[in-house]
């Protein structure tokens, strides 16, 4: 039983309920799994591939290549692009510090680009002046969901200078700009399959799709030890990064409801969207297709007072993310150098209410009602 229900025999709403989605999706779970217990092959095999090739159609590229998870899938796929040691490599500071792990554990530098505070993505602008001041490539996230809206243009300006585009769609998988799929634009796209994705495994998983096919082999050979084939290393920085057949399984009976699902994310948000009346608070704007309701994440410069109030009534909330990359303390020598003030301030205002498929309509108007009464 929930806090709320043994406090008060209120309605508890947890800012993610991956039981609901376990429950509504065990009948096909069940059988995947055992599928692959009758099969025994569990890394590398006819799962994956299966999977391999629905996502890449999905998604519209010619290849996809599944690895272990979606950090990995951004790490192998910078070394794909020939990013090595001492490589500066362009990304957002705002979504949570994954994709300058995979950067640091190249050996390569972040060079961080601000956000816009009304999409909380990067602008066509801003990776302008990234190419400038001469990255090797750029990790453009869709971030909460959204498609960057300039990607369209961002890639026409990378292609143009030569600098490697990897799009981070680990949040935005479906989500289309001009009826094109995030993941098609740049010359690598990194996903997640955590679980709490759109479309999420049951532990984790992760992929790079492409529509290139030298970067497609050497992601093949990155993930298996830089194998060429086996036992023989013929690449440089190859690791141990795939995706099993047990989770490729559950992904392969997953994948066919994901339009649905983002479908319902966005009619939820949509409802968010027009019956949050409250004042104060800056809601995300967003347009059909581009918004694949990962996150529905406001942003108010009163965060706390407003968290605490929902909280009393039962709602959960997350940040996603409260410490902006360049100020985390795992390297302060930079600190007071970068400045970054949009995506500063976000940090410190956003905060994400509740926004999956299946939170039920009580809950729903419960939690704008909670948000419309907030004092203040
Ligand atoms: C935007 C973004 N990029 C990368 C990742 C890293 O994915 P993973 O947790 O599978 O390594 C995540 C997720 O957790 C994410 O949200």
């Amino acid at each position: 039983m929930s806090r709320n229900q043994v406090d008060s025999g209120e309605l508890h709403i947890p800012v993610a309920d991956l039981s609901r989605r376990t429950q509504k999706y065990r009948e096909v779970i069940d059988e995947a799994i055992g599928r692959v217990l009758d099969r025994s092959n569990f890394v590398l095999g006819g799962e994956v591939e299966s999977f391999e090739k629905s996502f890449a159609e999905y998604i519209g590229t010619q290849f996809c290549v599944g690895v272990a998870n979606g950090t990995d899938a951004i790490e192998l796929s910078l070394k794909a692009l020939g990013v090595t040691s001492g490589d500066r490599v362009a990304t957002v500071a705002n979504a949570g510090y994954y994709a300058s792990t995979a950067i640091f554990a190249i050996g390569a530098e972040p060079l961080y680009l601000d956000v816009e505070f009304k999409t909380r993505n990067v602008s066509a602008n801003e990776t302008q002046r990234a190419i400038r001041l001469g990255v090797k490539a750029i990790v453009v996230t869709h971030l909460y969901g959204m498609a960057v809206n300039e990607i369209q243009e961002i890639s026409k300006l990378c292609a143009e200078a030569g600098v490697g585009l990897l799009e981070d769609c680990a949040q935005a998988q479906g989500a289309e700009v001009n009826s094109r799929k995030v993941g098609t634009f740049g010359d690598l796209a990194s996903f997640s399959f955590y679980p709490t994705k759109n479309l999420g495994a049951l532990g984790d998983g992760g992929a790079v799709t492409t529509s290139n096919e030298v970067l497609a082999s050497r992601l093949k050979e990155l993930r298996i030890y830089g194998w060429t084939s086996k036992y023989k290393v013929s690449r440089f920085g190859g690791r141990n990064s795939r995706l099993d057949e047990m989770q490729a399984s559950i992904l392969n009976v997953l994948l066919p409801s994901l339009d649905a699902e983002n479908q319902r994310r966005r009619e939820i948000a949509e409802s968010f969207k027009s019956q949050i009346t409250k004042t104060g608070l800056t809601l995300p704007t967003f347009d059909s297709n581009e918004y694949v309701g990962h996150l529905f994440v406001i942003s108010s410069p009163k965060r706390e007072a407003v968290r605490e109030h929902l909280d009393s009534m039962g709602i959960d909330t997350a940040l996603h993310y409260p410490i902006p990359d360049h100020k985390q303390p795992i390297d302060q020598s930079k600190n007071g150098e970068i400045e970054l003030p949009v995506s500063e301030r976000l940090c410190d205002e956003v905060f994400s209410i509740p926004c999956y498929p299946e939170l039920n309509q009580i809950e729903i108007d419960r939690i704008i009602s909670a948000i419309n009464l907030v004092r203040g």
